[in-house]
């Protein structure tokens, strides 16, 4: 059983008005709502709403939108010893999400049950977070995580990564749970590289093997007030392309380091200021990729980088015009594209340059 206070506490946060904690909840955005009825905000029309609260919760139940993200620039500066790379890499979470709702069961266990089958199983991040909370605290309350997809799977835009974040972030909001955010740092590093950064999301620099994560301030170019992402239809293992390395590829955080510094002083960024370490290695192994940038270039885009280790393509617009053109005009079947925006999950004022 979970231990009496965090049940406790579960019951309280049900007749809580909101408001009371509500400074707690948005500063993760959380919000939750006492009248809502899990039936009626089923998790696909939870998905579909933009509506300003992104997390409701209604009895023992919680929803939490996981949102994805994309890489300003991704170095690799040389491997490391444990077989991993050291990296710099700045980060930016994007509005495309996927819908996560957490329920609270008397099951010693943690389920999931996602829009893909191919999730349904114990491997799953989301899954794999929920047990880490769980074990490191012994509890024995159960979870069912329902898991509407719609950030592409092995893509580059950090799904998975995101999920468990979302988990970790969640749970530890909704119990209370006793865990610093060094030690939520640690059991998210456990997870995987790409997890830390989705505790702070919105604009950030990770170093190291990526837990070392260093927030930017929210202030968001206006050339890249619009981003297009397409996803070819292929799959990408990021420990394939990593092992494939050539030394060559590697550089020495410069990149990142300007990067930085044009948007901590609030210098307009220049498209070319943009950089993928992975990308020359991606583009070469896998044509579908390098097809599907020179498409996107053709239809009209200035500008477009690899996220992550692909295969989903990135490209800014500074007006929605020239980029619902560029998206209209990719006709190429199988393609997935999605129009974003740059979002700050953790902070109220964003400011443009
Ligand atoms: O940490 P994560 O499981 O997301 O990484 C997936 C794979 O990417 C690792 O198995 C590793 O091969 C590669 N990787 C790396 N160096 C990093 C991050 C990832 O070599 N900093």
């Amino acid at each position: 059983m979970l231990p009496c206070k965090y049940l406790c506490f579960v019951k309280a946060k049900e007749i809580d008005p909101v408001g009371k904690k509500g400074h707690d909840y948005t500063t993760f955005g959380i919000k939750k709502h006492n009248e809502l009825d899990k039936f009626f905000f089923s998790m696909h029309n939870a998905g579909m709403s933009h509506a300003a609260q992104p997390i409701l919760t209604s009895g023992a139940t919680l929803f939490v939108r996981s949102y994805a993200k994309i890489n300003l620039t991704l170095e690799v500066l040389g491997r490391r010893v444990d077989g991993y790379h050291e990296l710099a890499t700045v980060m930016q979470t994007v509005d495309l999400y996927d819908t996560i709702c957490l329920t609270v069961t008397d099951e010693n266990c943690v389920r999931v049950v996602s829009t893909q089958p191919e999730l349904n199983g114990d491997d799953n991040l989301a899954v794999r977070a929920a047990q880490a909370v769980r074990q490191r605290l012994a509890l024995t309350q159960g979870i069912v995580i329902e898991l509407d997809k719609r950030i592409p799977m092995a893509a580059g835009l950090g799904g998975g990564s995101s999920n468990a974040a979302a988990v970790l972030l969640a749970l530890q909001q909704w119990w209370q749970l006793p865990l610093s955010s060094s030690d939520l740092l640690t059991i998210a590093a456990s997870l995987g590289s790409d997890v830390p950064f989705f505790l702070t999301g919105g604009l950030a620099l990770c170093e190291g093997r990526g837990e070392r994560v260093t927030p930017l301030a929210p202030h968001w170019p206006r050339a890249m007030r619009w981003l297009l992402l397409v996803k070819p239809t292929i799959g990408v293992s990021t420990a394939a392309v990593f092992r494939s390395l050539p030394a060559s590829d590697y550089t020495d955080g410069t990149y990142s380091r300007a990067i930085c510094a044009a948007l901590q002083a609030r210098r307009d960024l220049r498209l070319e200021d943009l950089y993928n370490g992975l990308e020359r290695s991606v583009l070469e192994r896998y044509p579908e990729v390098a097809q599907a940038r020179e498409d996107i270039l053709k239809a009209g885009a200035a500008s477009v980088r690899l996220s992550g280790s692909g295969p989903t393509l990135f490209a800014p617009f500074s007006e929605l015009a020239s980029a619902t053109r560029v998206q209209q005009h990719l006709h190429t079947p199988g393609y997935q594209s999605y129009l974003t925006r740059a979002i700050y999950p953790n902070v109220e004022n964003v400011s443009f340059f």
